[in-house]
């Protein structure tokens, strides 16, 4: 079930993140779905820029992007901590960033080899999300509409998907459903990763505006799936901007709402919500498109990348330890 992507022979598997000659390679998620280009990095700081400026993007693929800069300081005999400060400041919200970095601090604290310790947190994301379609794939029926918001398919985990893993594994096993997939305005991450990622695979879907998503729930949608950059202790939630009003939206209209994380997006020093850092990103990314300004000049905007939902609105958490409700996540352990 890995990223099936079309070539002109017929389907190469990629990863969104790798390390081969030495170096971090990545797919450069900004060029997508115009081409499947791909970026190489040398060191970690230009590593730590790429996280930054979103050639790669989502928790998990932010952590093994992490994980492998750490790699190249270490590689590169670089002071550690410097270098996992430099990483650390790439991006405030995902909660994987930050477990990656100190599980890479540990590694090589405790002499393990770079690329093999870096490759191993990588591969244990790929397993998890796997496990993470295991544990839900049930919750999609045959004929069911499925809603999803930005991007957390293979191109933001490594490979596999979150929230998309529960539905590539549901359609392998040979159900017939289709997804809602909102575009997910400013960067639109929805539009144009996750129905790129559903359209290689022939999977049912349909990109609909952001503005929309309530409208299609009081119209009968089976589920929602999101993915999540942090989950506090109480299980209130960081995600992409605009999925606290699909959480409302869900309840009013009686839609189960399921967030789909590996472990290290957990973070049981967070308390709550209120707790979680968010990111605040260019006012370009909203007044802008294309790099047109298309909003009147003089009228400032306001880009938060994140909200937080709270955990009252969730239905479960689908895990790589199974489906958990929000007061079970202290059972979950990294
Ligand atoms: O700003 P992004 O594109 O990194 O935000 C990504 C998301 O919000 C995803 O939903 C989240 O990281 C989960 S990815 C499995």
């Amino acid at each position: 079930m890995s990223l099936k992507v079309r070539t002109d022979s017929g389907f190469a598997d990629m990863r969104a993140v790798w390390f081969e000659g030495g170096r971090l390679m990545m797919i450069d998620q900004r060029e997508l779905p115009r081409r499947v280009a791909v970026a190489g990095f040398s060191d970690h700081a230009s590593a730590a820029e790429a996280i930054r400026n979103m050639t790669t993007r989502g928790a998990p693929s932010i952590g093994a992007a992490a994980a492998y800069a750490m790699c190249l300081a270490a590689l590169s005999g670089s002071d550690l901590r410097e270098a996992a400060a430099c990483v650390r400041s790439a991006r405030p919200t995902a909660n994987d960033l930050f477990y990656a970095v100190d599980f890479m601090l540990g590694e090589l604290d405790g002499g393990a080899d770079p690329v093999e310790a870096a490759d191993r947190y990588a591969d244990g994301i790929v397993e998890k999300c796997a496990k993470i379609g295991e544990h839900g794939a049930h919750l999609i029926r045959d004929g069911a509409k499925v809603m999803t918001h930005c991007n957390a398919g293979a191109l933001a985990t490594v490979d596999v998907g979150t929230a998309l893993s529960p539905i590539r594994r549901a359609w392998a096993e040979g159900r017939r459903f289709s997804v809602y997939v909102s575009e997910t305005r400013p960067r639109l991450q929805g539009m144009q990763l996750t129905a790129w990622e559903l359209g290689q695979e022939g999977i049912d879907h349909a990109i609909i505006p952001d503005g929309a998503s309530a409208h299609f729930m009081s119209k009968g949608v089976d589920l929602v799936i999101v993915g999540a950059d942090r989950i506090a202790a109480n299980g209130d939630f960081a995600n992409k901007i605009g999925t606290l009003d699909k959480a409302i939206a869900a309840r009013r209209f009686g839609v189960p709402f399921y967030v789909a994380a590996p472990a290290s997006t957990f973070d049981p020093a967070t308390a709550s919500g209120e707790d979680i850092e968010i990111e605040h990103r260019s006012e370009a990314e909203v007044t802008e498109i294309l790099g047109e300004r298309i909003a009147p000049e003089g009228s400032p905007a306001l880009n938060p990348a994140f909200d937080v939902t709270p955990a009252e609105l969730v239905t479960g958490f689908i895990t790589e330890a199974g489906v958990l409700k929000p007061a079970e996540i202290g059972r979950l352990r990294a």
